[in-house]
């Protein structure tokens, strides 16, 4: 089955063209990270314009990579949700557009779900049941995965996501936009030696960032960081060190099979490298470009919706607040 995955959820507007759930035949992106950098954070209506200008271009070129024509198609997957309205809304007319003109079948993908979708584009195939750890700037999820479709929801932030951290403290100590990456760069020049607490939320699998941001807010405010690149390594020490254990945890209380990370922070290479080496079972992670929002995922994880017969009428709405569980 050749799939085509359109992605449009937030700030990346995305095509690609993926064969029976796990060969990319092509996986475009069209970033405006430049552009919401202006601003210091993604700006919705500049977003959703952003995707009506990039859409139609992102879909034929990730169909000429792919050397597809719309007769070689099986089937459309696209983000329905979770993400900002605007910017869904622009991803699921276009997908629609395309089912009713073309009469394919039509699904409509979470995102978080496609997010996981990315480990089935690896070398290794996943193996159930499995422990997912989601980590994007809206979420920190841990998924327990016992077959395809089949999610439960073990633990979850309680305020900042993962890559919101990130995003906040690297505004915080003067650090470029996105954040995430700006400390990953920035923490390879440091040491994590400055002391900042660490949310255990003991007895439960759900996890809580915003006292570590606070706690280096403070230190910055208070003139006790004297280097930068030490403060963003005791940061992402900090949160990486929690990530990890809490994870670590659910999956041998679990005992599941595999450790999957997934989601923009998953790109962090710290955070790689602590859990491959600190897990007793094998961690699968896909490679950076898959972490971050790509269209790759949506297809992958869309082809396993048409295996199961799962499939939407035209009737399908955005839903921004959409779960996985
Ligand atoms: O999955 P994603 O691309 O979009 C959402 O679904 O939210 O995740 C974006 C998040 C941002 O917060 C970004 O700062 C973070 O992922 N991120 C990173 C890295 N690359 C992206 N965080 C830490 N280290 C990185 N290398
Ligand atoms: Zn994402």
């Amino acid at each position: 089955m050749r799939i085509l995955g359109i992605e449009s959820s937030c700030d990346e507007t995305a095509a690609a063209v993926v064969h029976d759930g796990t060969e990319i035949l092509s996986s475009e992106v069209a970033s405006q990270v430049e552009i919401h950098a202006r601003y210091g954070g993604v700006v919705p209506e500049v977003a959703s314009r952003q995707h009506l200008l990039a859409i139609i271009p992102v879909i034929r070129q990730a169909m000429d990579k792919a050397l597809t024509t719309w007769h070689d198609l099986d089937g459309i997957a696209v983000t329905h949700g979770p993400g900002l309205a605007g910017s869904l809304l622009v991803g699921v007319s276009t997908a629609k557009a395309i089912a009713l003109a073309r009469k394919l079948p039509l699904t409509g993908v979470n995102h978080l779900e496609a997010h996981i979708y990315a480990n089935w584009l690896g070398e290794t195939r996943p193996e159930f049941p499995l422990l997912c750890l989601i980590v994007s700037g809206g979420h920190s999820d841990l998924v327990l995965m016992r077959g395809h479709g089949d999610y439960t929801l073990l633990g979850r932030t309680r305020d900042d996501a993962a890559g919101e951290a990130f995003d906040k403290a690297a505004r915080i100590l003067g650090l470029d936009y996105p954040g995430g990456p700006a400390i990953d760069r920035a923490a390879q020049l440091g040491k994590p030696c400055i002391d900042l607490p660490r949310a255990w939320l003991a007895g439960s699998h759900d996890f809580s960032f915003s006292g570590i941001k606070t706690a280096l807010y403070r230190m910055v405010e208070d003139g006790r960081i004297p280097n930068v690149n030490d403060a963003a390594a005791s940061f992402q020490e900090a949160v990486i060190e929690v990530l990890t254990t809490k994870t670590i945890a659910a999956a041998r209380e679990h005992r599941v099979k595999q450790v999957l990370l997934s989601g923009g922070v998953a790109a962090n290479r710290r955070l790689r490298s602590r859990l491959t080496r600190e897990s007793p079972m094998p961690v699968l992670i896909p490679e950076p470009a898959l972490c971050t929002d790509n269209a790759a995922m949506v297809a992958a994880c869309g082809f396993f919706h048409f295996q199961r017969g799962c499939t939407d009428s035209l009737d399908m709405d955005v839903m921004p607040g959409l779960k996985i569980a």
